[in-house]
């Protein structure tokens, strides 16, 4: 059982498409034979449900270059999961925070299919070459996926914050005010070591009360509660599982960047990026920061 809010349904009561779909005038002589319905008054329940026709009128090219709508619907296909991982995560945080580990360890493994679905999701570019991309880079300006919300609240979610990060949101108060919510509150990480606290392992007084804001930096001490936590490594122990749940997350959240590093490496190469930086550089830098330090760290210790 969760003890997180369950998401909204995206398809609420109030969509009109959704609910004229609901009503279809299906002939009673299809529907009892045996074979689907093939007639609809209106827009068919299903192009209704799941708002088919608006999904496909997003494929909005710029150009001529084929290649240009891959990478418009690997970047909307990877959104679209960073927000189901975002939910995912926050499922498992709050969790922890009702001292509920077994619906933690549930969340977090949903978690992972997601991450491997984004991760698989790299292939959907695998075989672009720097022609085809150098041929629409200048019809996306200054569009970057740095500027990608969703991915700055994953970032959040692992712990990984900045206020400076925000302030690209400005001009969208519900998302900076999602974003400034979620830089307050204790992480998935912060939620972890504060449920090890409640449990008795030694997580240090700065650890368990913090400014939230602030960036996660590693900690000695921490290493240490976790060095308890594996001290008993049984099937089921849940803070070694749990333990173990969030690594697979941190591993996967790695993955996913160097498989953007490898494709920014084979498209573009060393050229500065859309957004500003530096491009592979400073992708690099931050791919190699370790989500959940501590947990890595151990690994030398035991
Ligand atoms: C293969 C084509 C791609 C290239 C050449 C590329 C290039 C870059 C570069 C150079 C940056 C650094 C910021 C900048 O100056 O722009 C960046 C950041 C980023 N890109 Fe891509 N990108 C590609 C595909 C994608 C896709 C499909 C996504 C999915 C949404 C994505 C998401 C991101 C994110 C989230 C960041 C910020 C990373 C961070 O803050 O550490 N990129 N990209």
């Amino acid at each position: 059982m969760y003890s997180a809010t369950v998401p909204q349904c995206p398809f609420s009561p109030e969509d009109t498409a959704a609910e004229e779909a609901r009503t279809p005038a299906a002939a009673p002589e299809e529907a009892a034979g045996g074979t689907p319905t093939l007639s609809f008054d209106r827009v068919t329940p299903y192009v209704g449900y799941a708002g088919i026709d608006t999904l496909l009128s997003l494929k909005r090219t710029r150009t001529d270059e084929p290649a240009e709508s891959a990478f418009i619907l690997a970047t909307q296909v990877m959104e679209l999961l960073f927000s189901l991982v975002a939910e995912r995560w926050e499922g498992a945080r709050d969790a922890l925070e009702a001292d509920d580990v077994p619906g933690a360890l549930a969340w977090l493994r949903r978690a992972h299919d997601a991450q491997d679905v984004l991760n698989d999701s790299w292939k959907l570019l695998a075989d672009m070459t720097p022609n085809e991309f150098a041929r629409f880079r200048g019809a996306f300006g200054e569009a970057s996926g740095f500027q990608s919300y969703g991915y700055r609240k994953l970032e959040f979610l692992l712990g990984h914050k900045s206020a400076a990060m925000i302030r690209p949101h400005r001009a969208m108060g519900g998302v900076a005010d999602e974003l400034t919510a979620l830089l307050e509150r204790p992480s998935l990480y912060d939620a972890a070591l504060r449920l090890l606290h409640r449990r008795g392992l030694p997580v240090p007084g700065d650890r368990v009360e913090r400014d939230w804001r602030g960036d996660y930096e590693p900690s000695a001490g921490v290493e240490r509660a976790w060095e308890g936590v594996y001290a008993d490594d049984s099937p089921g122990h849940d803070l070694f599982l749990l333990a173990e749940a969030l690594l697979d997350v941190a591993e996967r959240t790695a993955e996913w960047r160097r498989r953007h590093l490898v494709a920014v490496k084979r498209v573009l190469g060393a050229k500065r990026g859309s957004g500003g930086s530096s491009g592979l550089a400073w992708l690099a830098r931050n791919a190699e920061r370790d989500a959940f330090p501590e947990l890595w760290s151990l690994r030398s210790a035991l």
